[in-house]
């Protein structure tokens, strides 16, 4: 016990594990996420529907979705896929997580139909191919190491048709600003979240400073065996996702401070993205 609280309190060289396949893949874990996705209150996995519904309008203002071929990068219950479907894009959605893309396609009747789901890990899998739009929508690039990104836009790019585009979002330098160092435990944490047995849930979170990166790491101990999941995010300036963007073929076509295109400043929390492949 003193050695695992001992390597828990202590922090881990940077994107050290990648833990978020057991996250999205843990059939309790992934009913608790999928919940949290398709209520329209709640910002905790997917964000609400109206701000959804405002990305949309947004996306297809600048994208003019009507007849091109869109990936969905963790597309989760396909909440914008559906309204990508709706505005005439041919609409594929991609997630790791096989409750999702179940849910999804369950869902994908009536309008819906014609929309593809596929379970596909977006960090080794190849992606669809002969693309004309890829999306990758709330943050999910930041969770992702520098080889995994470099990787994963590096996959984007050869799948996408020429003149194709990439829509994303990251965390902003403010937002990393705002984030806390802390502590906490508890009998069944987060109310159970983690387990639907009884457990103690820890939660330690680190700032990486000159990284400008974070990590929530939970430790779950149950009567007869303990679990860890790793939080990495990391947090971007317009010049360093620019830089990204730009060593694996892109350049950045619009910048806003959300997916619902306001103007970025240096007070946003977020960089919302829209690139072409050059
Ligand atoms: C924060 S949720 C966002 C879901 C969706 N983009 C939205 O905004 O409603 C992250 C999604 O990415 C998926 N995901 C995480 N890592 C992935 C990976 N390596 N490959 C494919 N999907 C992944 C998760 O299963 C989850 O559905």
């Amino acid at each position: 016990m003193h050695q695992l609280l001992t390597n828990f309190v202590s922090m881990p060289e940077l994107f050290s594990t990648y833990t978020t396949r057991k996250l999205w893949s843990d059939t309790h874990i992934s009913t608790q996420m999928l919940k949290a996705h398709i209520d329209p209150s709640s910002d905790r996995a997917s964000r609400q529907a109206e701000t959804i519904a405002d990305s949309v309008t947004w996306l297809d203002d600048r994208l003019k979705l009507a007849g091109k071929k869109l990936c969905d990068l963790g597309c989760g219950p396909g909440l914008y896929a559906r309204q990508f479907h709706e505005r005439g894009a041919q609409t594929i959605g991609v997630d790791i997580s096989s409750n999702s893309i179940e849910y999804a396609r369950r869902n994908a009747s009536g309008s819906a139909h014609g929309i593809k789901y596929e379970i596909l890990d977006y960090t080794q899998d190849p992606l669809p191919s002969g693309m004309d739009i890829f999306t990758l929508i709330y943050c999910d690039f930041c969770v992702l190491s520098g080889d995994q990104r470099h990787h994963l836009l590096r996959q984007i790019h050869k799948y996408l048709n020429d003149d194709g585009q990439l829509a994303l979002d990251v965390y902003s330098l403010t937002a990393f600003s705002k984030f806390r160092e802390g502590v906490s435990f508890e009998h069944n944490f987060m109310d159970g979240f983690w387990s639907p047995e009884d457990y103690v849930g820890l939660h330690k979170s680190f700032r990486y400073e000159r990284e400008k990166a974070s990590l929530d790491r939970y430790l779950i101990i149950q009567p007869d065996k303990h679990w860890e999941v790793y939080n990495w995010l990391q947090y971007f300036s317009v010049e360093s996702i620019g830089m990204e963007l730009e060593a694996a073929g892109f350049q950045i076509d619009h910048l806003a401070s959300s997916m619902t295109g306001e103007i970025y400043t240096d007070t946003s929390e977020q960089i919302a993205i829209i690139a072409s492949a050059i």
